[in-house]
């Protein structure tokens, strides 16, 4: 019984995930940009100040005294947004306000991409609390050496309004990225493949109805392939499935008309066994012929009615000498037949199969009943022609051959040889040993293959597993 599904609902659907994964990746994105850029921009920011610590010493330099009144100190300290800048030249040290206390001390000089990861975090951890030391090179003349000492509240403030201006535009990034993502996943993925389970699940509900059919796709990327071919699926299935119906529809009607026609033919050989005693030459004459042909009559209906009712039943294996089952086979037939044909078993008596005793006997009988009919009449220098039965090993399978020395399969056989109803070329024949011995042999695991034919004979082959 097939389970029942449906398409999924929108929370589920792959849209939504693939929505929430776009979101995240974006994100993810985002500060693995974040991280170093908020490093960079702390020292870009310290690099500032020292080189406005810089130009503010510089009207020490110009000054005769190397000093400055108070006032103006204040203003040139208050502008570089420092609280004290030390100049370190090859000849003097020049010093603009009073080194306060620090709680940190930051060389430029020492620092790598990594060391200035982790101190941008530093100062965002603290909070702008503290006062901070910076030492490094002036923009301005690399050769020279500021150094600066600061409240880092500023820098903090500046580090929290750049934080959430990425922030802001990674959350409007990654929502516009994600949306364009999802329509166009939806328009490229989600909507094809929707339609397409939603044809699934409609030709699985009503297979035979055409106007839910898959159209063929013009698209030539993946999901195009997956549309164009489960339309010429679906439309492969369908047609077999109306010519399955037609075919039972008929099968059941054949049926019907082989009973009453065996039953009519039944009635006739009883009537026809009153012609035996006729003293008329004429009938005596063709009387057997028409019970032969009344007789092949009645196996034709009865082989058909049989083939009809056939219900593959699993096969009941068993394990058994293969050499003693041939030797029925051979006994069966010549008692049917008892014509001059050469039966030779040449199966070893160890050789042991494991498979359904009657279905395997059924199978040698069609292949052995063939060959009887290929070489029937046949007399050569060796007399009589002959069938022989071989078995062997190979890998985990028994290989069973049946040879004759007849004529070869016609032609007009050949193509069908192994349909139902299709190959015969007997009179009287119904086309169905071989169909029914390759359906016999698959149930079993193993099959039945034409080995090879001439002018010189046939021979079948049949694979069995050998089973544990
Ligand atoms: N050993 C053989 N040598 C020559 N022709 C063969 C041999 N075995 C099968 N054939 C050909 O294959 C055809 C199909 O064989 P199959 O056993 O399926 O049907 P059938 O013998 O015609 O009818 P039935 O259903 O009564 O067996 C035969 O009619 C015959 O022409
Ligand atoms: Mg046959």
């Amino acid at each position: 019984m097939p389970t029942t599904s449906s398409t999924p609902s929108p929370a589920r659907s792959l849209s939504a995930r693939l929505l929430l994964l776009t979101i995240a990746f974006v994100l993810l994105g985002e500060i693995l940009i974040y991280v170093p850029s908020i490093s960079r921009f702390r020292k870009v920011y310290i690099e500032e100040r020292i080189s406005a610590g810089h130009l503010a010493t510089q009207s020490l330099e110009a000054s005769t005294s190397g000093r400055v009144d108070r006032q103006l100190e204040e203003d040139l300290l208050n502008h570089a947004g420092v609280l004290a800048v030390t100049l370190h030249t090859p000849r003097a040290r020049l010093m603009l306000g009073r080194l306060p206390a620090v709680e940190r001390v930051f060389d430029l000089r020492a620092a790598t991409p990594w060391t200035l990861i982790v101190d941008a975090f530093d100062v965002l951890w603290h909070g702008g609390e503290r006062t901070i030391r910076a030492l490094g090179p002036s923009p301005q003349d690399p050769g020279l050496l500021v150094d600066i000492s600061m409240r880092e509240r500023a820098l903090w403030n500046s580090m929290v309004d750049y934080s959430w201006r990425i922030f802001n535009l990674s959350i409007v990034l990654s929502l516009l990225t994600a949306l364009m993502v999802y329509l166009s996943l939806q328009l490229l993925m989600v909507r094809p493949l929707r339609r397409i389970t939603e044809s699934v699940i409609a030709f699985r509900d009503q297979p035979e109805h055409t106007d839910i059919a898959l159209k063929s796709s013009t698209r030539r990327d993946e999901i195009g392939v997956v549309q164009t071919e489960l339309a010429n699926m679906q439309a492969g299935l369908r047609q077999a499935l109306a010519q399955k119906t037609r075919l039972a529809a008929l099968g059941a009607a054949v049926s019907k008309i082989n009973h009453d026609l065996r039953n009519l033919l039944a009635n006739a050989m009883l009537l026809s066994d009153s012609l035996d005693i006729s003293q008329d030459p004429k009938v005596k004459q063709i009387a057997p012929r028409l019970v032969e042909s009344m007789e092949r009559a009645a196996k034709l209906c009865s082989d058909t009615l049989n083939f009809a009712r056939a219900e593959t039943v699993d096969p009941q294996k068993r394990r058994f000498a293969l050499k003693d089952l041939v030797d029925e086979v051979i006994a069966t037939i010549e008692g049917q037949a008892g014509l001059m044909v050469r039966w030779r078993n040449e199966v070893d008596e160890s050789t042991i199969v494991q498979a359904d005793r009657d279905q395997l006997f059924r199978v040698l009988m069609n292949l052995g009943r063939n060959a009887q009919q290929a070489v029937q009449g046949q007399v050569d220098g060796d007399g009589a022609g002959l069938v022989s039965f071989m078995a062997w090993q190979s890998g985990r399978e028994i290989l069973i051959e049946i040879a004759d020395t007849g004529p070869g399969i016609a032609e007009s056989a050949r193509d069908h040889l192994f349909e139902a109803f299709a190959g015969s070329t007997h009179p009287g024949g119904t086309g169905l040993g071989l169909a029914i011995a390759r359906e016999i042999m698959r149930a079993h695991g193993g099959d039945i293959e034409l080995d090879r034919s001439g002018s010189d004979g046939t021979a079948f082959r049949l694979r069995l597993p050998m089973g544990r």
